[in-house]
C-alpha cells in the first residue's frame, strides 16, 4: 500500500488527492464542460428567434416558420442535453469520489497502524476519527460535486465571454466592466490569503466547539451531581461565544463586500443601458443593433452565475483544502522506524541506560531525565514514588509506545529499537491502568493474548486470572459481549480480565501498572493472587502506590522528578532512612491506624 506523503498543501494537494481516479475525474469535467457549453444553446437559439423577428417585423408572413421551429428544437435539445451530461459528468465524479474515499480511508487505518502506540494515547479515538471522517467526507463532497462544477465554473465565464464578444463586441466590452468592477472589488478587499487566515480560523473555532460539546456531554453526571448549569462550565460557554462572536465579525466582513459584489454582477444592464443608448446612434443597420441590444440585456441576467459560482466554487475548495491540511498532518506522522536488519533477544533482562524523554519533543518538560537501571531475568523490580515522577512514562517505553529521545532501552543487550515491532510485542505483556476491553466477547477479548488459544486455555487462564467465577455469572458466560446492555463489569474485574489476556500472552517479560490501583481490598487481595500466578519465572516491572505489594520485589527503584533517586531492597532501603523510609514510614503508620480502627469498632 503506498502511503500519501505530500508536501502539497491547499488547492494543489487537493487537486492531487482528486487526480488518483484520473479517467474518471478527466471524463467527469470533460463532460461537465460539454454540459456547460450546451446550455448555452437556448441563448443563442433564441438570438437567431429575435433576429429572425426583429428582421421580418413589418411582414410576420414573410418569416421561416420551419426554420423557427427549428431553431425552437435546438433551444429544447440544447437544455436536455445539458441536463444529460450533467448527469453523466455527476455518475463518473462520483464513482471517483467513493474510490479515493475508500482507498483513503484503507490508507489511513494502515498508517495509523504503523504509528507508535504513545500516538493513540495522546490523540483520542474519537478525535482521529472525527478528523478521517469528516474531512475524507469533505473531500468526497468535493471530488463527486465541487470538481466537476469547477471544471464547469471555468469553461462557463470563457464562453460567456466568447459569446459577448462576436455579436457585438463593443456590448461586449461594456457588459465585461461590471464583471471586472465587480471582481476588483473582491479581491482588493478579501484576498486569497486573507480568505485562508479566516477559514483557518472557523474551522479552529469549529473544531473546538465541537470537542468542548463532548466534553461537556461526557461531564453532564458531573454537573448533575454538583448542581451546575451550564453557565457554569465556563470553558463550553466561552468556546460557545467566541464562535459565535467570530462567525458574526466573518459574517460582517465578507457581508458587505458581497453584496457589493452581488449587486454589481446581478445588474449588468445598468452598464449596458448608457452604452446601448451611445452607440446607438452611430449604428449603421439599427434594426440589427437593437436586436444584439435586446439579446445583451436579456442575456446580462444571465452574466451572474458563472462568476458567482466561480467565487463560491473556489471558497469551498478552501474549505476543503483546510480540512484535507488536518488530515495530512495525521498521514505525515511519522510511523515507528523499523529497522531493516532486526535482531532478536536471547535473554530477557532490561537494562535503560541513560534514557532521556519528553512527551513533546525537544528539550521542555523532560519526563525521563537520565534514568539507567537494570531489571534481572526473573526478578521483580518494582517502581515507587509521587504522582507525576515518570514511574508510568518508564513502563510505557519498554513495549516502545514512544522512542527515548537518548540513550538506549535494551532487552537481553539488545537495543529494542533493533527488534522486529512485532517481536518486541510478543515478548512484553502489560497491563496498564487504562484497561481497554473491546465490544466483542469476553471469551475473544482473552483471546487477544494469543489469537491461536483454545477455549480451555481462555477458561484456565481467567481462573489464574481469578475472573472465571464471575465471568460465568454473566448471562452467556464467556459469549457474554462486553459493552452489550446489562452486561456491567467493575473496574477491578475489568482489570483481571486484562490480567488473565497477559496470563495468556505468556510472555517473558511484564510490565504492571498500578495494577490494584483502584481494587476494593477483597479484590486487591484477589488480583495479587492472580499477579503472582502471572509474575512466576518472569521479569516483572511493578508500578504500585501501596507500598504492600512492592515489599518483596527484588529490587526496589524510587522515582523522583525524573530520575531514579534510590535503588535497593525493601529492607536496605528503610535502613537508608531517606525517601523510601519515609514513604514507609507514612505507610505503614496509616497502615496501622487503619487496623488500630478495625480494632476498636471488634
Ligand atoms: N501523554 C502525555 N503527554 C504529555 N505529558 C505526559 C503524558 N503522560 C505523562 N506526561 C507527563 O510526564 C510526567 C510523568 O508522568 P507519569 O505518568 O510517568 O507519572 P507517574 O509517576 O506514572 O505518576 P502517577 O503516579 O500519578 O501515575 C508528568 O509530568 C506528566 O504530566
Ligand atoms: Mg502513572
Amino acid at each position: 500500500m503506498n502511503q500519501t506523503k505530500s508536501q502539497k498543501t491547499g488547492m494543489a494537494r487537493l487537486l492531487e488527492l482528486g487526480a488518483r481516479k484520473k479517467g474518471l475525474v478527466v471524463c467527469s469535467c470533460v463532460l461537465a464542460v460539454l454540459g456547460v457549453a450546451l446550455s448555452f444553446a437556448p441563448f443563442v437559439a433564441i438570438y437567431f428567434i429575435i433576429r429572425e423577428l426583429v428582421t421580418h417585423f413589418t411582414d410576420l408572413s414573410s418569416i421561416d416558420a420551419e426554420h423557427m421551429i427549428r431553431l425552437g428544437w435546438y433551444a429544447a435539445g440544447g437544455a436536455v442535453g445539458a441536463i444529460a451530461l450533467n448527469f453523466a459528468a455527476l455518475m463518473c465524479s462520483h464513482l471517483a469520489a467513493f474510490s479515493t474515499q475508500y482507498e483513503l480511508k484503507l490508507e489511513f487505518a494502515n498508517h495509523i497502524a504503523s504509528l507508535p502506540l504513545g500516538f493513540h494515547s495522546a490523540n483520542s479515538t474519537g478525535k482521529l476519527r472525527k478528523i478521517v471522517d469528516e474531512n475524507i467526507e469533505k473531500l468526497e463532497g468535493f471530488v463527486a460535486h465541487n470538481l466537476p462544477d469547477l471544471a464547469g465554473s471555468f469553461a462557463m465565464p470563457i464562453l460567456t465571454l466568447a459569446i459577448l464578444f462576436v455579436f457585438d463586441w463593443r456590448l461586449g466590452a461594456a457588459s465585461l466592466i461590471p464583471i471586472i468592477a465587480a471582481f476588483s472589488i473582491q479581491m482588493a478587499s478579501m484576498g486569497q490569503e486573507k480568505a485562508k487566515i479566516y477559514i483557518k480560523r472557523y474551522q479552529n473555532a469549529l473544531e473546538d466547539m465541537n470537542n468542548a460539546s463532548v466534553e461537556y456531554v461526557r461531564g453532564i453526571s458531573v454537573l448533575k451531581a454538583f448542581n451546575q448549569t451550564v453557565f457554569s462550565f465556563r470553558k463550553f460557554y466561552e468556546i460557545i461565544r467566541n464562535y459565535s462572536k467570530f462567525v458574526m465579525s466573518y459574517t460582517i466582513a465578507f457581508e458587505k463586500i458581497y453584496t457589493v459584489f452581488l449587486t454589481i454582477i446581478g445588474h449588468a444592464y445598468i452598464f449596458l443601458v448608457p452604452a446601448i443608448i451611445l452607440i446607438a446612434g452611430g449604428a449603421e443597420d439599427y434594426a440589427k443593433f437593437a436586436m444584439a441590444a435586446v439579446f445583451y440585456i436579456f442575456f446580462s441576467f444571465s452574466l451572474a452565475t458563472p462568476f458567482t459560482k466561480l467565487v463560491y466554487v473556489s471558497q469551498i475548495g478552501n474549505q476543503v483544502a483546510d480540512g484535507i491540511g488536518r488530515m495530512d498532518k495525521i498521514l505525515n506522522a511519522a510511523p515507528l522506524p523499523e529497522t531493516s536488519a532486526p535482531k532478536t533477544a536471547a535473554a530477557y533482562s532490561i537494562a535503560f541506560e541513560n534514557v532521556t524523554f519528553s512527551y513533546n519533543g525537544e528539550g521542555e518538560s523532560v519526563a525521563l531525565n537520565g534514568v539507567s537501571f537494570t531489571a534481572a531475568q526473573g526478578e521483580i523490580t518494582a517502581l515507587v514514588g509521587p504522582s507525576g515522577s515518570g514511574k508510568s512514562t518508564i513502563g510505557h517505553l519498554i513495549p516502545r509506545f514512544y522512542d527515548v529521545a537518548e540513550g538506549s532501552i535494551k532487552i537481553g543487550g539488545v537495543d529494542i529499537r533493533d527488534m522486529a515491532s512485532d517481536d518486541l510485542m510478543s515478548i512484553v505483556g502489560f497491563v496498564f491502568q487504562d484497561v481497554f476491553l473491546f465490544k466483542q466477547s469476553i471469551l475473544d477479548n482473552i483471546k487477544i493474548g494469543d489469537p491461536n488459544a483454545g477455549r480451555e486455555e481462555v477458561v484456565a487462564a481467567a481462573k489464574a486470572a481469578m475472573c472465571h467465577d464471575f465471568i460465568e455469572k454473566l448471562p452467556q458466560g464467556y459469549d457474554t459481549v462486553f459493552g452489550s446492555s446489562g452486561v456491567h463489569l467493575s473496574g477491578g474485574e475489568r482489570q483481571r480480565i486484562v490480567i488473565a489476556r497477559a496470563i495468556l500472552k505468556n510472555a517473558p517479560i511484564l510490565v504492571l501498572d498500578e495494577a490494584t490501583a483502584f481494587a476494593d481490598p477483597e479484590n486487591e487481595q484477589k488480583i495479587q493472587l492472580a499477579l503472582s500466578e502471572l509474575m512466576k519465572n518472569k521479569t516483572v516491572i511493578i508500578i504500585a502506590h501501596r507500598l504492600s505489594t512492592v515489599r518483596g520485589a527484588d529490587k526496589i527503584l524510587v522515582v523522583n522528578k525524573g530520575k531514579i533517586a534510590e535503588t535497593g531492597r525493601h529492607d536496605e532501603l528503610v535502613a537508608a532512612n531517606g525517601r523510601y523510609a519515609a514513604m514507609w514510614e507514612l505507610y505503614s503508620g496509616a497502615a496501622n491506624w487503619m487496623l488500630g480502627k478495625e480494632t476498636a469498632n471488634a
